[in-house]
């Protein structure tokens, strides 16, 4: 049973199964695995691993092309030798397997190692912001007001001549405009001294009755010192409506103090002027038991020429106004010494609230 020698592979150092005894075979066999064994202790990486599959498991790696020879075999012997290749075959595919499953453990428990995490370690707390005082405290304005029924409402920083003043009643050349130091930008704009514009700005574009509180930023010629800013916060308060009375702002303001500061203070009106409201009145508020009366804002009934300019019957609805500053608020509520603290931006200040 020798034929010619056909030589197919040179690289696995055999020639051809058609000049092999049985034997001979198995003693290949053996030697492919001892080899196949060697160069898999040998890999490494991934990519060894992938060459060793194509030269002893691949299409055309080694154990292919030795069943290929399979059919130069005498009959008799194809099923035995095929069965050795087979074993071959599946102890080689077995290896294999083992050793990618080994890498990939490998590679899985290399990185859990790499990428630990130590749970036990203490956090890094990040610092969070949180909003400035003067925005709590307008906030906790608001939501009082809300809770009464007003609605909050909003109008420019930079106004007219007309909305500022002469829809407040106060002409040109009035002697009053000199009450509000005011910032003009030309003749007839400038950045609003008080909150009051919106009253104006709001009735025109509604009916009776109107319920509204507008917090907002206002500028005055003011020297800074320790009660006085050039900028500051307002909070305007207007109720128009049939059969309003000085009472029901006298209640209102009561009401507002006592949700804002707490109870047992007592709410004081005293005489005042202003060009917008008859009668005008400044607001005072004494705390429980501390005797000392303090001024907390201007408010009075809605002059009838207000209401007319915004073209209101004044004959038939009434209404009340008060305007008072935030920042005054918040220094009573919170012990600020200070006004100018609120924009000094020192975060020792800050934090505290
Ligand atoms: N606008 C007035 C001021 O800033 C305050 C005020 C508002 C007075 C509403 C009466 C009514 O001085």
């Amino acid at each position: 049973m020798h034929g010619d020698a056909v030589v197919t592979r040179s690289a696995g150092g055999y020639t051809s199964l058609l000049v092999m005894e049985l034997a001979e075979l198995r003693q290949q066999v053996d030697d492919v695995k001892a080899r196949l064994r060697a160069r898999l202790d040998e890999v490494s990486d991934p990519a060894e691993l992938e060459a060793f599959r194509v030269e002893f498991l691949g299409r055309k790696g080694e154990i292919a092309g030795m069943f290929k020879q399979l059919g130069a075999l005498p009959q008799e012997q194809r099923s035995e030798a095929g069965a050795l290749l087979n074993g071959l075959k599946a102890s080689a595919s077995k290896a294999f397997e083992q050793r990618r499953s080994e890498g990939s453990r490998k590679a899985v428990a290399e990185r859990l190692a790499r990428e630990a995490i130590d749970v036990t370690l203490p956090g890094r707390s990040r610092p969070v912001g949180h909003l400035h005082l003067l925005t709590q405290v307008q906030h906790e304005i608001e939501t009082i007001f809300l809770h009464m029924g007003f609605d909050v409402a909003s109008g420019p920083e930079i106004e007219t001549d007309y909305y500022n003043f002469e829809a407040l009643n106060i002409p040109p050349d009035h002697p009053a405009r000199d009450d509000w130091d005011t910032f003009y930008i030309d003749d007839t704009h400038l950045l609003r001294p008080h909150t009051s514009p919106v009253q104006i700005r709001v009735m025109e574009k509604s009916s009776p009755p109107v319920r509204i509180v507008c917090p907002g930023r206002c500028y005055r010629r003011d020297t800074q010192d320790s009660t006085h800013s050039p900028v500051f916060f307002q909070v305007e308060l207007l109720w128009v409506e049939r059969g309003l009375t000085l009472a029901n702002l006298r209640y209102v303001i009561g009401l507002f103090v006592h949700e804002f500061f707490g109870p047992g203070y007592d709410v004081r009106l005293s005489g005042d002027f202003f060009p917008f409201t008859e009668p005008s009145v400044q607001l005072h508020m004494r705390e429980p038991g501390a005797g000392k009366w303090l001024e907390i804002g201007g408010a009075g009934m809605v002059d009838p020429a207000v209401l007319e300019n915004v073209g209101y019957d004044s004959e038939s609805v009434t209404g009340f106004a008060f305007g008072f500053g935030v920042e005054r608020m918040a220094m009573l509520k919170y012990g600020v010494k200070d006004i100018r603290t609120f924009l000094a931006n020192d975060l020792r200040f800050i934090r505290q609230f």
